[in-house]
C-alpha cells in the first residue's frame, strides 16, 4: 500500500517535472499551416513550439526585431498544399546568442548578432532561432536592434548584386547605374552602395515618398517608372547607362533595358521574369546578363559559401562608421500574428518605402 502511493508520488513528480521542462523549451512564434490570402485571419497565426537546439556549428539567438521582405509574402502566397508542423517564415533578424554550438568559434553567449535566415528551415518569426553561423554577424554596435534587424537581406542582396555579380569596382567611378525600383527594400541600399563607387545613379520610383526615399538614399535622379524611361532619360541628357538593376518584374521593361544599356553594359536581375523575354538583343552590343538571389551560396553549399559572412560583416562595418545607413521607416510591435499580418498585407500592397520591422514578443 505505502509502495503503491510512493510509486504514484513518484510518477505525479515526474510527470511534472517533465510539465516544467516543457515550460522553459517552449517559445512563442508566428506561422502558417495553411496558405492563404492575408485577409484571412489564418494565414499568419499565434503558435507555441519548441525552442530549437543549436547543432554543433549553430547558435541559438534570442529574437529581438525581426524584418519582412518580398520573400516572405512569396513564400506565404496562397497554395493548395497543409502543412503537418507549422512553417514559420522569417529571413531577418536581430538578436542575443544564448546558446553555441561545440564547434562555433566567431561567438558567445550575450553577443549581440543580425542575420540572414536558412530559407530551408524554420525562420525568425519566433522568440529564438537556431541558425548555422554562416548567417550571423556582430551586429552593428550604434544601432538599435530594430535598425539592425531591417538590413541583413536586402544589405547582402544589394552587395552582391553590385559587386559579385555587376562586378563594380572603383575603377567605375563616374559611370552610370539605373536602379529600377529604387524606393524599395533591395533598392535603396543599392542607391547608397553606388553613390559609395562614385557612381551617377539614376533611380525610379512612382510616388513622391519613395521619391524622396531614393534622394536620400543616394539617387542623383529619379525618374518615374510609370512614365516612358527613355523620354526622361534623355530629359536628362543621357541616352543610355553602363549598368542596370532591376528590382522589379523585368517582363514589361525589356524593350527599355534593351534601349537603354550600353554597349558592353551589364545588367542585373533579381526579380523572376513573368514572362519569357528576347535574348537576342544583347548580341549586338555584347550585354552581359547577370541575376542575384541571395540564397544560391547557401541552398547549392557553394565552394565561396563563406562569401555570405563576409559580406554580412562588411555590412555590419559599413553600418556603424555610417558608410550605410539603415533603411527601416516602419516599426510595428509587439511581434504577434496581428502586426505580422499587417507587415505582410503592406509588403503585397507594394506600397512601402525602405523596411518593416517588427520588434519583440510582449
Ligand atoms: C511536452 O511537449 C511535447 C511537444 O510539445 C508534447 O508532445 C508532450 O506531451 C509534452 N509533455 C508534457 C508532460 O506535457
Ligand atoms: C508618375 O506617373 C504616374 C502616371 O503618369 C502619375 O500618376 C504619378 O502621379 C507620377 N508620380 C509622380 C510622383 O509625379
Ligand atoms: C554610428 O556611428 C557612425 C560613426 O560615428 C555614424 O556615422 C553613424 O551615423 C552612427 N549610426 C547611428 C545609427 O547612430
Amino acid at each position: 500500500m505505502l509502495l503503491n502511493v510512493i510509486f504514484i508520488l513518484l510518477v505525479v513528480i515526474h510527470l511534472f517535472i517533465k510539465m516544467a521542462a516543457n515550460i522553459s523549451k517552449n517559445m512563442r512564434a508566428v506561422g502558417l499551416f495553411k496558405y492563404l490570402p492575408i485577409s484571412d485571419i489564418n494565414s499568419l497565426i499565434d503558435l507555441e513550439v519548441s525552442v530549437p537546439v543549436p547543432k554543433e556549428s549553430e547558435v541559438l539567438i534570442e529574437v529581438k526585431a525581426i524584418a519582412i521582405n518580398p520573400i516572405d509574402t512569396k513564400q506565404r502566397a496562397p497554395k493548395p498544399l497543409i502543412e503537418k508542423e507549422p512553417r514559420i517564415l522569417g529571413f531577418d533578424g536581430a538578436g542575443i546568442i544564448t546558446a553555441v554550438g561545440e564547434a562555433v568559434k566567431k561567438f558567445k553567449v550575450n553577443d549581440q548578432v543580425f542575420f540572414t535566415a536558412d530559407i530551408r528551415r524554420h525562420g525568425t518569426n519566433a522568440q529564438y532561432v537556431a541558425l548555422d553561423e554562416i548567417h550571423v554577424a556582430q551586429k552593428p554596435k550604434n544601432l538599435s536592434f530594430e535598425e539592425a534587424a531591417a538590413m541583413p537581406l536586402t544589405a547582402v542582396s544589394a552587395y552582391e548584386s553590385l559587386i559579385d555579380r555587376l562586378c563594380i569596382t572603383e575603377k567605375d567611378k563616374g559611370k552610370s547605374i539605373l536602379i529600377i525600383n529604387s524606393g524599395g527594400g533591395v533598392g535603396s541600399v543599392a542607391c547608397q552602395l553606388a553613390n559609395l563607387f562614385g557612381l551617377k545613379v539614376i533611380g525610379t520610383a512612382s510616388r513622391p515618398e519613395s521619391m524622396k526615399f531614393s534622394k536620400e538614399s543616394g539617387a542623383h535622379i529619379v525618374l518615374n517608372h510609370s512614365e516612358n524611361l527613355v523620354e526622361q532619360l534623355k530629359k536628362n541628357k543621357l541616352s543610355e547607362v553602363d549598368f542596370i538593376l532591376v528590382n522589379y518584374d523585368p517582363y514589361n521593361y525589356w524593350d527599355t533595358l534593351m534601349m537603354l544599356i550600353k554597349p558592353q553594359g551589364k545588367i542585373c536581375l533579381i526579380v523572376d521574369s513573368s514572362g519569357l523575354v528576347d535574348l537576342k538583343p544583347l548580341k549586338a552590343k555584347s550585354i552581359t546578363l547577370v541575376s542575384e538571389m541571395m540564397y544560391t551560396r547557401i541552398v547549392y553549399n557553394t565552394e565561396d559559401r563563406y562569401r555570405h559572412t563576409e559580406i554580412l560583416e562588411e555590412v555590419s562595418k559599413m553600418l556603424e562608421n555610417g558608410k550605410l545607413k539603415t533603411t527601416v521607416t516602419k516599426v510595428l510591435a509587439p511581434f504577434n500574428a496581428v502586426n505580422l499580418r499587417e507587415a505582410h498585407r503592406l509588403i503585397e500592397e507594394k506600397k512601402t518605402i525602405g523596411k518593416i520591422v517588427i520588434s519583440g514578443f510582449e
